[in-house]
């Protein structure tokens, strides 16, 4: 027995060496870590069982018979993440470059089917050439086994796509399928073809940094929703990420302690708005206030700034946070922000994540290249997503609520649950000069004075329009609270929430306007 346990002991150790010393060091010396070293940063101490160490892919092809690596470039098994379980797999670039063989793809499948039978979220670790192009179509089908998985485990499970490495061609369906993309800035990159096919096919100079990098994905696509310098801060917010998730859509998210007797007004709420309504301000500030600690994690940071998402706790409960930000095209609603505020709003409902959202809101951003792109179908998606959402809702209007966005932005209308203003809050069909221009057109011109008239319909439009009083006469707004108590009011309102139970008709699935 002992030489069989020191035989077992050395094929192990023979397995975590992946594709050797030498590839190894080539990894390091390219400043990434190898996939072991990065599950090791991501789980906690010790956590880590693996499974199918000694899978071996079955290629004969071009000498590959003769190329056999334990494992076969991919890490699989289950650990936790602060004591929760989770899945993982972790493609290792020693071993073929990381690439997707028949059986690197039966590891992840694997781990995908356990961690959907057990409602536990999946996270990959990706660093891979892609398919391995000795195994042809057996490496394709191997992808599209992971694709379908992705699919049928949305909403089922969170899934978590880290890219660490190159990550190129049809293999970008996988973690675009998936719920949360995480970069590293210069070492990662995602595009469906390289520069080199973008040189041929449409003549442009384009480096990779700049087709598919982190910073490319994070500010221009809406690729990747998080960011970072580094690999250890990356997998370091992949674990604050999940300290928000529910383990699956059955399960709720974790809850940290929280006395009602620490509520407090918040004077600095009372002073925040601008006393001209035109003037920008940061949104964040106000979230900052509201919130546990300061604390707001947010998704898709640097993309659609006029629009915040993110995750933060209100009295230890977790909630997403969708806010305009008047500090950026005044907070319009524009087509990236109807897709990224709708995409998240419809994340946090699959898990039970109650939404708050600060509303700031202009309308809808006029223009040829808006409308010619289809803000009329982008901005329906937002407003779908809302629609459908049977989550805990609630809306404060801080200042401005105009036109269609008053409606999309989780108005009492399309089920927000509590629909708070401040005193702030103006709820009109349109901004007093566009309104007043278009409603006194004929009075204003046949004036006298134009301009004097103009301003005298203005004030009178301002004083009857631009506050939140008629809306609360409807019963649109429940309450026009100060924003000094506001925290104290979402803290009681989530509390009421927890037993709400809303449910949209019986169908095979909707049809959001894609
Ligand atoms: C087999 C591969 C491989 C692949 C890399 N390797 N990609 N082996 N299949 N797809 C091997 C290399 O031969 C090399 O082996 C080792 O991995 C490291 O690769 P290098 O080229 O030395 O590394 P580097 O210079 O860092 O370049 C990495 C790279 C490059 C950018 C990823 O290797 C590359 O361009 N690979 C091909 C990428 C690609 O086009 N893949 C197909 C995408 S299409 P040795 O033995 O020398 O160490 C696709 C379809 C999916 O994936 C469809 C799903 C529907």
């Amino acid at each position: 027995m002992k030489e069989k346990i020191e035989q077992l002991k050395k094929l192990k150790e023979q397995a975590k060496l992946g594709g050797g010393k030498a590839k190894i060091k080539i990894q390091h010396d390219k400043g990434k870590l190898t996939a072991r070293e990065r599950i090791e940063l991501l789980v906690d101490e010790g956590s880590f069982d693996e499974i199918d160490m000694f899978v071996k892919h079955r290629s004969k092809d071009f000498g590959l018979d003769k190329q056999i690596y334990p494992g076969d470039g991919v890490v699989t098994g289950f650990a936790k993440i602060d004591c929760r379980p989770i899945a993982l797999f972790s493609q290792d670039f020693t071993v073929f470059g990381g690439s997707l063989s028949e059986t690197h793809a039966e590891k992840i499948v694997k781990i995908m089917k356990m961690a959907m039978k057990n409602g536990i979220p999946v996270i990959g670790l990706n660093d891979s050439g892609g398919a391995r192009i000795q195994e042809g179509v057996s490496s394709l089908a191997g992808y599209a086994d992971i694709f379908l998985l992705n699919t049928l485990a949305s909403g089922v499970i969170p899934q978590i796509s880290v890219i660490l490495g190159p990550c190129a061609g049809g293999a970008v369906y996988s973690p675009a399928i998936t719920d949360f993309i995480f970069m590293v800035k210069n070492t990662s990159y995602m595009f469906v073809t390289g520069p080199n096919v973008v040189k041929t096919v449409t003549n442009e100079d384009v480096s990779l940094e700049e087709l598919g990098g982190a910073e490319t994905h994070a500010s221009k696509s809406g690729i990747a929703h998080f960011i970072y310098e580094n690999e250890i801060e990356t997998l370091l917010n992949v674990r604050k990420l999940l300290s928000f998730l529910p383990l699956n859509y059955r399960d709720k998210s974790p809850e940290l302690k929280f006395n009602q007797s620490e509520i407090k007004p918040e004077p600095k709420l009372d002073n925040i708005i601008p006393d001209n309504p035109s003037k920008p301000y940061d949104m964040r500030k106000i979230i900052n206030l509201l919130v546990d600690d300061n604390d707001f994690f947010e998704v898709h940071k640097n993309y659609a700034e006029n629009i915040l998402c993110g995750f933060s706790r209100i009295g230890g409960m977790a909630i997403g946070i969708i806010a305009n930000q008047p500090a950026v095209l005044a907070g319009v609603l524009d087509i990236n922000a109807s897709v990224k505020a709708g995409r998240f709003v419809r994340f946090c409902d699959c898990f039970g994540i109650p939404l708050l959202v600060l509303e700031d809101v202009p309308g809808f951003l006029p223009g040829t290249e808006q409308e010619w792109n289809g803000i009329i179908r982008h901005g329906a998606k937002l407003l779908f997503a809302f629609c459908e959402a049977t989550v805990p809702k609630i809306t404060v209007i801080i200042r401005k609520a105009y036109g269609g966005a008053y409606d999309v932005m989780n108005s009492k209308h399309v089920r927000g649950d509590f629909n708070y203003a401040w005193p702030s809050a103006e709820i009109a069909v349109m901004g007093p000069k566009g309104a007043v221009e278009i409603i006194f057109k004929k009075e204003i011109s046949k004036s006298k004075d134009p301009k004097k008239e103009l301003e005298k319909k203005l004030k009178e439009f301002k004083k009857r329009f631009a506050n939140p009083y008629i809306t609360a006469e409807r019963g649109f707004v429940d309450d026009i609270i100060l924003p000094s108590e506001t925290r104290g009011k979402l803290i009681n309102a989530f509390n009421l929430l927890r037993t709400k139970v809303d449910i949209n008709p019986k169908k095979k699935h909707a049809n959001i306007p894609l």
